[in-house]
Formats: structure tokens, C-alpha cells, sequence
């Protein structure tokens, strides 16, 4: 962990932005009106990096729409942290903004006195093209004009990709180009899975065998494409089920190296918040994600979609998904259980049981805080329809549902919420199949709109498991001047949300 953060620069860090403006350019410092212009401007990106609540640093880089040239503006970084690498961070987050505005070459300019700049600037691929003699003044120093040349990827510069998704029982094959969808097609194996109540990975796995090819020959004949157009190949290489994964992974080495393409193995779940750019052009960040489904209940907060995702906390035992499944099979429903629940809820009271919300007391907050819970409540909903049974009762099948549906929205809406209070992040995007969920997303859209807070839930069919969430992330990757993985990486089941492309 690097010990700053850096995040976009709002008009209210201006204050702070000029204090250390003055105490690091003294005598040519900009004026406040003319910083106040480039930090709000469209056409300009400013970055201020943060460390223990105290501005140590910020920059700008500025890239007129349609122009394919970028500037730094600026960067400065406080005395007290100089020499930590926070410089080399700040041009790396501009210079990957750059590359994907598609910019070709990125100018600056550096004092020809400023040795230490210079070379942290030449080790990120700039060079010295030309001299402005005394340009700084009243010092009468020259100025270097330094260049960095992105090299052209051999795809031009909306790369389509093809995206395999395989890591539970959606064969998802996808395919972009840039950030716009033309194919998501999805294969899946859910029926096979149903008379056992829950996925079978082996299953899962055969199952990936038999659909890619179709599902591939599918999505190109969608996206009216054949195998030669496609300029990069991106699969979820985890997390998820090792066997299931590895069919992904060993179709699209295959596809990658038949085809002389560049691949790139991407995570699952950064792919599930990726998908957004597909529905709006781009991703807001930072924005905190809730992913649900019957593999998956995480909470991400993203700073940035390639190279800062932090997992704020997980289930510690069964999935949402899961817990709707399970519970379905006791008020003797049928898999998938979360449809099956939604509609039985209907007409039901949600107050008409208390079910428990795991790790919500306040013993839980310390470790817990960000972390999921259902075992408990699968047992408690268990217990009372036993109970109620074994009494010969009959009971209200419509009030158990909605009760049960109402502790599991409650909790992940919850603790959604309180995360993003607590970081101050005014985002909230959701992911995975249970976001299908009709009280999940009332009430994230009614405690979002009491908070202040922007809910995403993208289309369905880009929250459920799919190809195109990878392909989209793949092609983010690409356009931020990413190498491609090599291909040696493989499926890993617990692959952590940090790692967003495995090389
Ligand atoms: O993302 P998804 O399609 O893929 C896997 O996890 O494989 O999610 C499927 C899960 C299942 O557990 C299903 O019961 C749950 O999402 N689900 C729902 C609803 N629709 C699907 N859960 C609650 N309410 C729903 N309406
Ligand atoms: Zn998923």
C-alpha cells in the first residue's frame, strides 16, 4: 500500500493546491485565478495526492478532445516528500488518463537545472527535443521540452476485443470495441444444476466444454465479425470455480495464440464494475461496488478501475445468491431460488418476522464491519419454518418470504451505504445476479436518494455473469497502454480483486 491517495482535484482543494504552488515554484508560481481556471476546465485532468489529510502533492495534464497531443502542466510534489516515488505515481495516473483519451504524445517542459526531473521523466520513455532558451524567468533558465511517444498499438485505436467469461455456470463470450458493446451472448448451465439445488462445478465445467464453441460462434456472428477481426483476446482467469475458470483459460490461450493476438487475463469481479463503461462511456470512480450473486457478496471501493480496487469486506460463509437458494428449497421452491423468493414475497409483510442481520451488532463492527454473514439467518428462517411445521401450523409463505428477503436487502443495502459515508464516496454501483432482486433495489434506490448517494445498476444482462464486462476490461487495458499478459498465467480460484490483470 502506498501511503498517499491520490484522487481528482475539486475547486474546494484550491486553497491547499496554492499553498503548495507558492512554496514549490516561489518566484513563477501560477496565480490563484489562473489554477482555479485549469483545475475546473473540461479539457484538464488534476490529480491531488493525499497523506494523513495534508495536500503532498498534485498535477495536471491537459488533452483537448479530437487533439492527439496531451501537456503536463504541472506536478509538484511537497519537500517532505520528495524522493518517495510520489512524483513517478502522479505521471503514472496522468499518463495512464492520457493514454486513454487516446492521446499519441505527451509534452512538458522541466527546467534545464532540474536533474532529478529529468530523469524520472526519461525513465518513463520521455525525451529531450528541444531547448527554450531563458524561458524561465527571472531566473534565466532554460526550458527542456521533453516528449513522450506512446507507441501505437497495431490495432489502431479502438481495439476489439473478445471476452471469455467461464468462472461459474455462465459461458459468457462478449465483444467490444473500445467502450462500446456489439455482442454479449450467454450460455447457461443453471438447469443442469437445478435438481441439486446449487452449481456443481464438474458440471459447470463440461458444461463450459460444450458451449464455448457455439457461444463464440454467436457472439461473432452478432457483432457481424469473424475470428480476424478481433485484435485482443481477454478471459477471466479467477475468481471462481478452478475447473470452470479453466476451460475459459485454455479456450482463449488456444484462440490467442491460433490467432498470433494479444491476450489479457482479467479479474472477475473488477469486471462486474468495469461493465458500466459500457452503459455510460466511462466508469465514475471513485465509486463504491456491491457484488451479489451465488458466487460472490463483496464490497469494493474503487479508486480506479486498473490500478486501485480494495475489497472493504466479503461473506464470511454463504453467498446472497446462495442464501436465496438455500432458503427456497426450505419453503419448497424451486433453483434458482432468488426469482422463486422475489415472487413468493409479493403481497407478504416484511415486518411480519424478525429475522437476524448478520454482523450488524456492534461486537461485529471491528473486524466485521464491511463483512457479510447468512449462515445465521439461514438457520434462523430454517428453524422457524420447522418450528411451525412440527406444530402443524400453517403459515404465511408470502410473510416468511418477504421477511427473509427484507434481512438480506437490509444488510447489503446497509452496509453499502455506510461504506460509502464512511470513505465519502457519493457512488454506489451494483453487480451480480441477485441485483435482479425487486426489494434490493428499492431500497438501495430510496436509502441512495436519502444519503445524497448516485445508484448504477447496469442492464441485467451486464450484471448477471457475461463475456462482455471482460472484453470491456480488456479493452480499458489495452487503450491504458497495458502489455498483455504473457502465457504462463493460469486459473486461480481465489485470485484477490487487487490483481486486475494477472501477467
Ligand atoms: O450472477 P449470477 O447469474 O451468477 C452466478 O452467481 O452464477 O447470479 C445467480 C444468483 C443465484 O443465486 C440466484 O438465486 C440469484 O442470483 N438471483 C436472485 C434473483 N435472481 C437471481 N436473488 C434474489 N432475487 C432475485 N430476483
Ligand atoms: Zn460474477
Amino acid at each position: 500500500m502506498k501511503p498517499w491517495s491520490i484522487r481528482n482535484a475539486v475547486e474546494s482543494d484550491l486553497d491547499a493546491i496554492m499553498q503548495l504552488e507558492n512554496a514549490c515554484f516561489a518566484a513563477d508560481a501560477w496565480s490563484r485565478e489562473n489554477m482555479h481556471f485549469e483545475v475546473q476546465a473540461h479539457h484538464t485532468v488534476y490529480l491531488v495526492a493525499h497523506l494523513d489529510e495534508q495536500l503532498v502533492g498534485f498535477a495536471g495534464l491537459s488533452k483537448v478532445p479530437g487533439n492527439d497531443q496531451a501537456d503536463i502542466q504541472t506536478i509538484a510534489v511537497s519537500e517532505t516528500q520528495r524522493g518517495k516515488g510520489l512524483g513517478r505515481d502522479l505521471m503514472n495516473h496522468l499518463l495512464t488518463d492520457a493514454r486513454r483519451q487516446l492521446a499519441y504524445e505527451v509534452f512538458l517542459e522541466v527546467r534545464a537545472d532540474n536533474e532529478p526531473a529529468q530523469k524520472l521523466y526519461e525513465s518513463l520513455g520521455f525525451e529531450h527535443i528541444d531547448t527554450r532558451k531563458r524561458y524561465y524567468q527571472p531566473d534565466d533558465v532554460d526550458a527542456w521540452v521533453m516528449r513522450l511517444q506512446f507507441k501505437q498499438s497495431s490495432f489502431g485505436r479502438e481495439p476489439v476485443v473478445l471476452g471469455i467469461e467461464s468462472s461459474c455456470d455462465e459461458t459468457g463470450v462478449g465483444i467490444v470495441r473500445g467502450s462500446t458493446l456489439l455482442a454479449n451472448v450467454i450460455s447457461s448451465s443453471m438447469d443442469e444444476h437445478a435438481r441439486f439445488g446449487g452449481v456443481v462445478p464438474e458440471i459447470a465445467a463440461r458444461a463450459h466444454l460444450e458451449a464455448l464453441k457455439p457461444t463464440l460462434n454467436q457472439a461473432l456472428a452478432t457483432a457481424n465479425l469473424s475470428l480476424q477481426d478481433i485484435d485482443a483476446i481477454a478471459v477471466t482467469n479467477g475468481p471462481g470455480l478452478g475447473g470452470a475458470l479453466m476451460v475459459g483459460v485454455g479456450a482463449a490461450k488456444a484462440l490467442a495464440v491460433a490467432l498470433e493476438k494479444p491476450i489479457y487475463a482479467v479479474n472477475h469481479l473488477v469486471g462486474h464494475v468495469g461493465v458500466d463503461i459500457l452503459e455510460r462511456g466511462k466508469l465514475e470512480t471513485p465509486t463504491i461496488a456491491l457484488l451479489v450473486s451465488g458466487g460472490h457478496t463483496s464490497l469494493l471501493l474503487v479508486r480506479d478501475l486498473l490500478d486501485d480496487v480494495e475489497l472493504l469486506g466479503e461473506t464470511i460463509d454463504d453467498a446472497a445468491g446462495e442464501a436465496f437458494d438455500k432458503i427456497a428449497r426450505v419453503l419448497g421452491l424451486p433453483y434458482p431460488g432468488g426469482p422463486e423468493i422475489d415472487r413468493a414475497a409479493i403481497g407478504g409483510d416484511p415486518k411480519a418476522i424478525r429475522f437476524p442481520r448478520g454482523l450488524t451488532l456492534p461486537k461485529d463492527m471491528e473486524k466485521h464491519r464491511y463483512n457479510f454473514s447468512f449462515s445465521g439467518l439461514k438457520t434462523a428462517v430454517a428453524r422457524w419454518v420447522e418450528v411451525a411445521e412440527a406444530k402443524g401450523e400453517t403459515y404465511n409463505k408470502a410473510d416468511v418470504a418477504a421477511s427473509f428477503r427484507e434481512a438480506v436487502a437490509d444488510v447489503l443495502v446497509s452496509k453499502a451505504i455506510n461504506a460509502c459515508l464512511a470513505y465519502g464516496v457519493p457512488r454506489l454501483l451494483l453487480g451480480g445476479g441477485v441485483v435482479a432482486n425487486a426489494r434490493l433495489r428499492e431500497l438501495a434506490t430510496e436509502r441512495c436518494a436519502e444519503n445524497g448517494i448516485e445508484l448504477r445498476i447496469p442492464a441485467l444482462s451486464l450484471c448477471t455473469d457475461n463475456g462482455a464486462m471482460i472484453a470491456a476490461l480488456g479493452a480499458q487495458l489495452i487503450m491504458a497502454g497495458r502489455q498483455p499478459s504473457s502465457l504462463h498465467f493460469g486459473a486461480d480460484s481465489t485470485l484477490p480483486v487487487t490483481t486486475v490483470q494477472s501477467l
